[in-house]
């Protein structure tokens, strides 16, 4: 009685895990803002259909296979007494059939996948909103060249348009994706990778770049933001007006401080710098996250950032500019009134 109660400890074991494992991988399908299988566009609800369809097939062959298993297992038993059976070598008809079984089977998954990576890279319509998206260590840029509006790791998009992006990399090997809006599309220096999507409704999505492109990739995030037309229409006259002006003094010795340092080399300013190789902070302070959507977007954020940069984002190409005491407070001040 002991020995089989103790015997019996590693298959509960083992179920609990499963148990655990099965409630994970449910919770990140479903729940998780990273999830592909509650898809909020066109393109992701094609390439859902395809996953689904591949998985219930696959679920149904399991099935038959186990169940086949578990037959001739019990059935062909070695029973007390019995004599060695029969020695075969091949079955001719058998293996001919399952060749051809599953040739068929690959070819059902083919067809509609083929239909769907041909959707998938159709020729955007004329009237599609056109974003340009740079995949940089370690942030995104996002350009809408028709509405000359420049903007970093936080993507505005409107709802129910359909959107061209083009996607270009300056540097390394990026993968732009957006789970629950659609992708993954590789973004590769010295070509421009095309994807066309429309999102369905209005709500912030996470983005996140999807192939290992050195020390931060795990840092390269961002947010989309889906609003509705009117919404966006608004958002794109903010980003189209200058800077604002600072009213409160410590944003005002902050703007000085930048004018006068190495910030303006990299940082484009409308009116004040025109660096290109760092985030466009013209409307800083309208973004809610900071260093590619990985913290909040806040005075002390920022001034931690200025002050040591690696510290908070290892590897970033951002150097340590030396400024020290009240300068990061100031230039934080700064950045955050411009909204
Ligand atoms: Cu960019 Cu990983």
């Amino acid at each position: 009685m002991r020995k089989s109660l103790l015997s019996r400890i590693p298959t509960a074991l083992l179920l609990l895990a499963v148990a655990l494992l099965l409630s994970s991988c449910g919770w990140s399908l479903w729940d998780s803002p990273m999830t592909t299988v509650r898809p909020k566009s066109g393109f992701g609800r094609m390439t859902h259909e395809i996953f689904m369809l591949i998985s219930w097939w696959t679920l149904g062959i399991g099935i038959v296979v186990e169940a086949a298993l578990l037959w001739v297992c019990f059935h062909f038993r070695e029973k007390p007494g019995q004599p060695i059976p029969k020695q075969v070598h091949g079955h001719t008809v058998l293996e001919v059939s399952w060749t051809i079984a599953f040739a068929v089977i690959l070819l059902i998954f083919a067809i509609p996948t083929i239909r769907v990576i041909f959707a998938t890279q159709a020729a955007p319509p004329e009237t599609a909103l056109r974003v340009d998206v740079g995949g940089r260590q370690w942030w995104w840029e996002f350009k809408y060249p028709d509405l000359k509006v420049v903007t970093a790791n936080e993507l505005h998009l409107p709802a129910g348009q359909t959107v061209a992006f083009n996607l270009h990399a300056p540097d390394v090997i990026h993968s732009f994706w957006m789970p629950q809006l659609g992708g993954k599309r590789d973004v590769v220096p010295g070509r421009v990778n095309r994807l066309t999507l429309a999102p369905d409704e209005p709500g912030e999505y996470p983005g996140q770049c999807a192939e290992y492109c050195g020390m931060s990739h795990a840092n390269m995030r961002f947010r989309v933001i889906v609003h509705s037309t009117a919404d966006f229409a608004k958002w794109v006259a903010a980003q189209q007006g200058p800077p604002v002006q600072p009213a409160d003094p410590l944003a005002q010795k902050g703007q000085e401080l930048f004018a006068q340092s190495a910030c303006v080399g990299c940082h484009t300013i409308t009116g004040v710098s025109g660096g290109v190789l760092g985030p466009n902070l013209t409307h800083f302070g309208s973004r809610k996250s900071m260093g590619a959507n990985l913290m909040a977007n806040t005075t002390e954020n920022v001034a931690r950032w200025i002050e040591n940069p690696g510290h908070m984002k290892p590897g970033v190409l951002m150097p340590d500019l030396g400024m020290r005491g009240e300068q990061p407070k100031a230039l934080a001040a700064y950045l955050l009134s411009l909204k």
